[in-house]
């Protein structure tokens, strides 16, 4: 471990990372998304290593993957006794006990009470595309409600669901139909002229949109088989719902028979200071989506379904990879992990921390517009005037570049906001070091140098 970090020797990107960023682009898609060219080495606990040998903060965790932390010990040697004894054996096919055994924690740590039943793919797209795929098979019904702001993958099925950014569906229409998009209840710019002071007054007319506008003028709700959302949008900027939301979206969905689909997939694992966002406010859906911080870095992806609905029969819906023994390792691992350390608690009492420390920020400087989040998983929307709230994008992305040349990776999310993701045991002093620079950046940002 360094003795100081960051540690910057050589302004990134270093010249071997250049090299590498142009062979990259001779041979990869252009179509990834590339925040900036931070091109890792390695990685250990939540310390990057560049190829110029630069240390970095991560306070991406590998976008909400690395819960852990990078390269756990505990999790490689997971990997590699899994990996001596079997690869793979398609679980679609035939049986293994690692997929049971994760399957077993997975509904033992779920929301609620109900029996379960897991489905394993290797992405968070496939966990999207098997909810998609029970909810419409269970319910007989063909419209899925999503909303505004939303990430959920980009397979066909799963970005008939997204609409966070116009990019991700520009060119790949017709998407699924039957998918009606409704606005999500974003208290700081609520669709709905809501003041932002007011966000249980933007939950409840976005409940009233949706049945007064959306179920009595033109989607039959018994024609609904899910209503799909984030508990917290990820992509969408980290915003957190009022608090009376996600309770009116579970009796809205009970009134008319609909499925509540809850994707976990970048809030759950204990990233929000419980095993699953959903839990801040006491609601059980019916199906859950998680992959990212679940396979332990390794790709995995799981629905986890009330054991009632999901009577699908065989051959129905399936996946060579999914529930690799390998992943299933990484996973069962990563979740002991989290137990053993507190890390959701951990996560719950280091994130007040934070949310104190950036709610001082926000005292001091004009720019930062909201702090808001839950636990490790939270965003600090950048504006250019606090009456306007008009986003400063081009500003967030100034400050994500220049922390990155200083030493902390960390993104932006939405039109311009700053996430905080970090693994869920990074040490204390890393993240505050990190804050303290990401604060230093909107200063030079916000006095225009
Ligand atoms: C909430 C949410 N759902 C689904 C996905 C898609 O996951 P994947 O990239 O593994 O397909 C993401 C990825 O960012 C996500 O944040």
């Amino acid at each position: 471990m360094p003795d100081s970090v960051p540690r910057i020797v050589v302004e990134p990107p270093g010249p071997r990372a250049r090299e590498l960023v142009e062979e990259d682009s001779s041979v990869i898609s252009p179509s990834y998304v590339r925040f900036y060219p931070l091109v890792v080495d390695r990685a250990e606990g939540s310390l990057l290593y560049d190829v110029d040998g630069n240390v970095f903060i991560d306070m991406n965790a590998g976008l909400a993957v690395m819960a852990v932390g990078h390269c756990h010990p505990e999790v490689v040697a997971a990997i590699r006794e899994q990996a001596g004894r079997l690869l793979h054996y398609s679980n679609t096919d035939f049986y293994y006990k690692i997929s049971v055994e994760v399957a077993k924690k997975l509904v033992q740590i779920s929301p609620g009470t109900s029996p379960k039943k897991v489905y394993f793919g290797n992405s968070g797209a496939e966990a999207v595309e098997a909810a998609l795929k029970l909810s419409r098979w269970s319910t007989r019904r063909q419209y899925i409600i999503a909303f505004i702001g939303a990430f959920h993958g980009r397979t066909f099925g799963a970005l008939s669901l997204t609409a966070s950014k116009p990019v991700q569906r520009a060119g790949f229409s017709p998407l699924l139909p039957g998918v009606v998009h409704v606005p999500y209840p974003y208290a700081y710019r609520c669709p709905f002229g809501a003041p932002p002071d007011d966000p249980e007054e933007c939950a409840q007319r976005t409940l009233a949109f949706m049945e007064d506008w959306v179920f009595h003028r033109y989607v039959p709700p018994e024609e609904v088989a899910a209503i799909v959302f984030e508990p917290i949008q990820g992509e969408g900027g980290y915003v957190v719902p009022p608090d009376s939301f996600i309770p009116g979206l579970r009796k809205l969905a009970d009134e008319h028979g609909i499925l509540l689909v809850d994707d976990e997939i970048q809030s759950g694992m204990g990233r929000t200071g419980r095993w699953w966002a959903i839990e801040h406010w006491g609601v059980e859906p019916d199906i859950m989506t998680s992959a990212k911080a679940l396979g332990g870095g390794l790709p995995l992806g799981a629905m986890v379904a009330r054991s009632e609905i999901m009577g699908w029969p065989g051959g129905s819906h399936a996946s060579t990879f999914g529930g690799n023994p390998v992943s299933c390792a990484a996973s069962l691992a990563t979740m002991r992990i989290i137990e053993r350390e507190g890390l959701v608690e951990r996560a719950r009492d280091l994130g007040e921390k934070v949310m104190k420390r950036l709610n001082e920020m926000k005292e001091e400087h004009d720019m930062i517009g909201d702090v808001r989040g839950k636990g490790l998983m939270i965003g600090v929307e950048l504006v250019k005037d606090r009456e306007t709230r008009k986003p400063a994008k081009k500003e967030a992305s100034e400050v994500m570049m220049r922390a990155w040349k200083s030493g902390v990776a960390v993104i932006t999310a939405g039109l311009s906001t700053i996430r905080i993701a970090p693994p869920l045991n990074i040490p204390e002093e890393y993240l505050f070091k990190a804050l303290d620079i990401i604060e230093e950046k909107i200063s030079e940002v916000e006095g225009g140098r």
